[in-house]
């Protein structure tokens, strides 16, 4: 874009797409299999470092990705991008396993309340299940993330305290995961907590993939990223168009929006490695998949550079 800042040598920042998940497990219309595929195809030539394709969750519980077995069967694999799914459970850990992903996505809660609204059971049961799943993963040499919800707050039992959330990531930590994310589920965050957390976790374990996954929910999102780049992050979840939530915590809404996101730190003279126009013409189709008007402003007023006609001064 023409304005963009040019910076000596531009810091690299990892875009992670979650809107065939994240996004889409929330719509209550089902988005036909090839349709998810079609997108993530599309999306996969887009410059991600990667893509939540799916979860494997109960079809009870997630309807809308019954199908995830068929999709990440039936994608492109683009080289460079890795392709990770949303696992709960041993049970998701084992369908994963017979259609081959990059990575396990495991899921658990540091709210005890939203841990038993979201999977079902108490976070200790969580937990003991996630060590198997990780034991099956490394056994069959597959990466593993944990995916850490309600790590700033939770809309049934207020702010999590950072000591309670460091608690959750020293227990994975030591079990050997590649990489945690720091989920915003329902958009508590603000900037302040935001660099408190990225400086702990930072500093205890330099050597983990840290991810932040931010939700707009109170319009903090964008201001998060930034507070989280300026605190040495360079890995982010975000979500096509804004689209997503979790379907089991009361208020929640869309995930920070990718073009929005992707937008911004272009010029601000990072380097994100990402096609925005493609994503935003990805993002127009996905308006029309969807049938109704997802909530990027991007979207709506198009990028800086783009000029309007003055009005008529006649
Ligand atoms: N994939 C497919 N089916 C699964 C499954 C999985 N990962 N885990 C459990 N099931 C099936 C069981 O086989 C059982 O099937 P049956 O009724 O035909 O016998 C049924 O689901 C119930 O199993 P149970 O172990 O009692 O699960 P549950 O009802 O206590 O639900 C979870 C627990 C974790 C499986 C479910 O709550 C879930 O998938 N949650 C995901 C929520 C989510 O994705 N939220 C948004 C992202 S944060
Ligand atoms: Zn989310």
């Amino acid at each position: 874009m023409t304005n963009t800042v040019p910076l000596k040598s531009p810091k690299r920042i990892y875009i992670q797409e979650v809107v065939t998940r994240d996004g889409f497990q929330a719509e209550s219309t089902f988005i036909p299999t090839e349709e998810k595929i079609a997108l993530i195809n599309r999306l996969s030539r887009a410059g991600y470092a990667k893509i939540e394709v799916s979860s494997f969750t109960s079809p009870k519980a997630i309807p809308m990705l019954a199908d995830a077995e068929a999709v990440m069967k039936g994608i492109y694999r683009e080289p460079g991008v890795e392709y990770t799914v949303l696992i709960p459970n041993l049970k998701g850990a084992e369908r994963a396993l017979t259609v081959g992903v990059d990575e396990f996505n495991l899921v658990m809660s540091v709210s005890e309340t939203h841990n038993q609204a979201n999977l079902k059971m108490g976070r200790e049961d969580s937990f003991q299940g996630l060590v198997s799943v990780i034991e099956l993963a490394h056994a069959n040499k597959t990466a593993v993330n944990i995916s850490l919800s309600t790590s700033f707050g939770c809309p049934m039992s207020g702010i999590t305290s950072l000591a309670e959330f460091m608690s959750w990531v020293d227990r994975f930590a030591n079990l050997g995961v590649r990489g945690i994310t720091i989920c915003d589920t329902t958009g508590m965050a603000n900037p302040a907590q935001v660099q408190a957390i990225c400086e702990a976790t930072q500093a205890k374990y330099p050597k983990l993939q840290w991810t932040l996954h931010f939700h707009n929910t109170r319009g903090m999102g964008l201001a998060n990223a930034l507070a989280a780049v300026n605190s040495g992050i360079d890995r982010f979840d975000s979500s096509l168009g804004g689209l997503g939530g979790c379907p089991y915590a009361p208020g929640a809404t869309g995930n920070i929006c990718t073009e929005e996101l992707v937008h911004m730190f272009d010029l601000m003279g990072f380097d994100t490695n990402m096609q925005i126009d493609a994503l935003l013409e990805c993002s127009k189709d996905l308006q029309t998949l969807i049938g109704r008007v997802l909530p990027s402003q991007l979207l709506m007023a198009g990028k800086v550079d783009r000029l309007y006609e003055a009005p008529c001064q006649s």
